[in-house]
């Protein structure tokens, strides 16, 4: 397996685990991170042994925000031009559900990040926030946008004009977060998640996840269309039978991504 500067990665059975590993800078997400998380995600994707991916950081954080200290010096042109952020977009474009396994801070491009992310679990101990405010400048990463479908504008207006951080409590009362559960737990709920869905048919989860996609981004006009042909289509793969009569001879189905 290809080795990373600045993750560790590791498959387990069908789910692939990407480890955030900047522990000097809290995991901030400097281009060589970018970088490298978009290769390994894009090389889980492209592999067909792979049903699900865990991305998670240290227990301290997850990832505290894109790196200040690169992206300090820089003018507006060096922004623009370099497309500077511009590589997530691959990440966020991967068909393989992503499950952000937080514990700590989420800060910033970190809390971005987990919202590229298909599922959400959280440490009781996690921190999420857009602070970007404190330092002169606005989310980059998406949070200005998907914040505020995951939470509404007034939580994410309070968020993103004050700094402030918020716990993994609110954050789940919020929207953002899709389960809490003890620290000392996070991995192993974050992997029997991912388990779950590495073991459904790959063609519905894609499916699933292309629908979910579709609302996010389309009318409702628009993804009900989608939905319906995509619904439609599954009825051509062998898996859509197996399931069926899997259930009828009250069995567990056999899916072979077919
Ligand atoms: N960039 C670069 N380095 C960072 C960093 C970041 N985002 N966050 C933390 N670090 C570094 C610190 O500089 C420090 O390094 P040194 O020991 O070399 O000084 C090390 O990580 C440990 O951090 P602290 O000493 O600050 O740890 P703490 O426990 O006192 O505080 C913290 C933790 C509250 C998370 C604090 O580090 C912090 O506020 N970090 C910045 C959070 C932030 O503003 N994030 C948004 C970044 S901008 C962005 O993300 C734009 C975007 O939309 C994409």
């Amino acid at each position: 397996m290809t080795s990373y500067d600045t993750i560790l990665v590791e498959t387990r059975g069908r789910v692939g685990w990407i480890t955030l590993n900047r522990p000097d800078a809290l995991n901030a997400l400097n281009t060589q991170v970018m970088t490298d998380v978009v290769a390994a995600a894009s090389a889980f994707d492209a592999d067909e042994a792979i049903g699900a991916i865990v991305l998670t950081g240290s227990e301290r954080a997850f990832a505290a925000g894109a790196d200040i200290k690169e992206m300090e010096s820089k003018s507006g042109l060096d922004v623009l031009m370099g497309d500077h952020f511009g590589g997530w977009a691959q990440f966020a474009a991967v068909r393989t559900p992503v499950i952000a396994a937080v514990s700590g801070y989420a800060l910033g491009g970190g809390c971005e990040l987990a919202m590229m992310c298909d599922i959400i679990i959280a440490a009781d101990t996690a921190k999420f926030g857009q602070p970007e405010i404190n330092l002169g400048v606005i989310p980059g990463m998406g949070g200005s946008q998907r914040l505020l479908r995951a939470v509404g504008y007034y939580k994410a207006a309070d968020l993103i004009l004050t700094g402030r951080m918020m716990d993994a409590a609110e954050a789940e009362r919020s929207g953002l977060v899709s389960r809490v559960v003890p620290a000392a737990e996070l991995l192993a709920e974050a992997g029997k998640t991912a388990e779950t869905i590495a073991a459904k048919s790959l063609p519905s989860v894609y499916a699933a996840k292309a629908a979910l996609d579709a609302a996010m981004e389309t009318t409702l006009a628009e993804g009900l269309r989608f939905e319906r042909h995509v619904f439609a289509s599954l009825f051509d793969t062998s898996d859509q039978k197996e399931g069926m009569s899997a259930f009828r001879e009250k069995r567990s189905p056999d899916f072979t991504n077919r």
